[in-house]
């Protein structure tokens, strides 16, 4: 009999609920047995249990070692700290992987977009290291660690080993930033010369974001510190059709938990217009990681021919179907794919 997983799901903040219910919607109609542990974080815990981050939502996750986490709402230049950070420093998930690719029925300017961006997910600008020095000066601490840049060096390479990728390359501003992206850089480099294999490059990162729009398609695997690779991740999904597309994972040596790139999106939450693509397509990302590679494969084929169909679009795509159409048309198409 087949294994039964046991999942947390954390349905998360604004458009997360509409988003994440598809999600397992379309997971289960694969047929792959899965438990679900409904879990609480982020504004929505906060009003309901008084804690963005309850303790009981950790323990949850760290019991059964996979999560899938709708977005959580971080309030902007005050209030509680973002839980997304917190749990990634929580339970030290401290690779970001982010795969971008362009999918066909999608018009985009370019063709052949299939980035992985493995973003260090632990420290950097991120620290959360901030203090008023004086009234009217703040210091903001970039803490970058040889450790960190080390074991994320050694997870990009590692997903290069096991995706068969050709390419990492390496986003640094070292030259005005000589220790700290110097530092990241060095230890990246080290590791680079440990896979002969596998081609690297360099480059620094105002030059990489012009490569980015100009020729994305010769980038393979992106190897960023933590603030950059946020910010490459955006820049990606939106080459390939927005954000409604870009699944994520934050990965540690025993735990995972997957997400959409993007937040949870307060402009369009609860009209059931937001497009669950992205999250559903995290969760193929996590069946991956679960050893479910037949179940993901059928999700990604099924989203692939909804989009190259054309006919169910939400209106990020420039559609008007809403949520749920697109998670009934996922869900159809899974059906159809499994009777071949
Ligand atoms: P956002 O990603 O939520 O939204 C940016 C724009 O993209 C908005 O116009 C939104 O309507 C659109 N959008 C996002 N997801 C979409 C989807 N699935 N379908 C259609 N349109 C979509 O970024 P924003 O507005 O900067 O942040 C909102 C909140 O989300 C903030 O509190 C932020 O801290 C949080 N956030 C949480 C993340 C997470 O939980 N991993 C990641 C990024 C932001």
């Amino acid at each position: 009999m087949a294994k039964k997983h046991e999942i947390v799901l954390i349905p998360g903040d604004g458009i997360g609920p509409e988003i994440t219910r598809v999600s397992v919607e379309v997971i289960e109609s694969t047929g792959v047995e899965i438990k679900w542990h409904e879990a609480y974080a982020g504004e929505s815990a906060l009003c309901e249990f008084g804690d963005s981050l309850p303790h009981e939502t950790l323990a949850a996750i760290r019991k059964f070692k996979i999560a899938l986490k709708g977005p959580l709402t971080t309030p902007v230049g005050g209030g509680y700290q973002s839980v997304n950070l917190r749990i990634r420093k929580a339970l030290d998930l401290y690779a970001n992987l982010r795969p971008i690719r362009k999918f066909p029925g999608i018009e985009t300017p370019f063709d052949g977009i299939d980035i992985i961006i493995v973003r260090e997910n632990t420290e950097d600008l991120y620290s959360g290291l901030e203090h008023i020095v004086v009234p009217g000066v703040v210091e903001s601490l970039k803490i970058i660690t040889e450790r960190a840049s080390r074991r994320i060096a050694k997870f990009a390479y590692s997903v290069a080993e096991k995706w068969g990728r050709k390419k990492v390359t390496a986003v640094h501003k070292a030259n005005i930033m000589k220790l700290s992206d110097g530092l990241f850089l060095k230890t990246v480099r080290e590791e680079a010369v440990k896979h002969p294999e596998i081609e690297f490059n360099e480059l620094i990162v105002d030059n990489a974001a012009m490569q980015m729009v100009m020729n994305p398609s010769q980038f393979d695997i992106l190897l960023t510190e933590n603030l950059y690779g946020d910010i490459f991740s955006d820049l990606a999904a939106g080459l390939v059709g927005g954000l409604g597309l870009a699944p994520g994972a934050n990965i540690g040596d025993e735990i995972a938990v997957f997400e959409a790139v993007h937040g949870s999106a307060p402009d369009i939450a609860g009209k059931n217009i937001a497009n669950p693509i992205a999250i559903t397509l995290a969760g193929a990302l996590m069946l991956d990681w679960i050893g479910e590679t037949e179940a993901a494969n059928l999700i990604r084929k099924a989203i692939e021919a909804v989009l190259s169909e054309g006919k169910v679009k939400t209106r990020d795509l420039g559609g008007d179907a809403s949520t749920t159409d697109m998670g009934r048309a996922i869900v159809q198409k899974v059906e159809e794919l499994k009777k071949k």
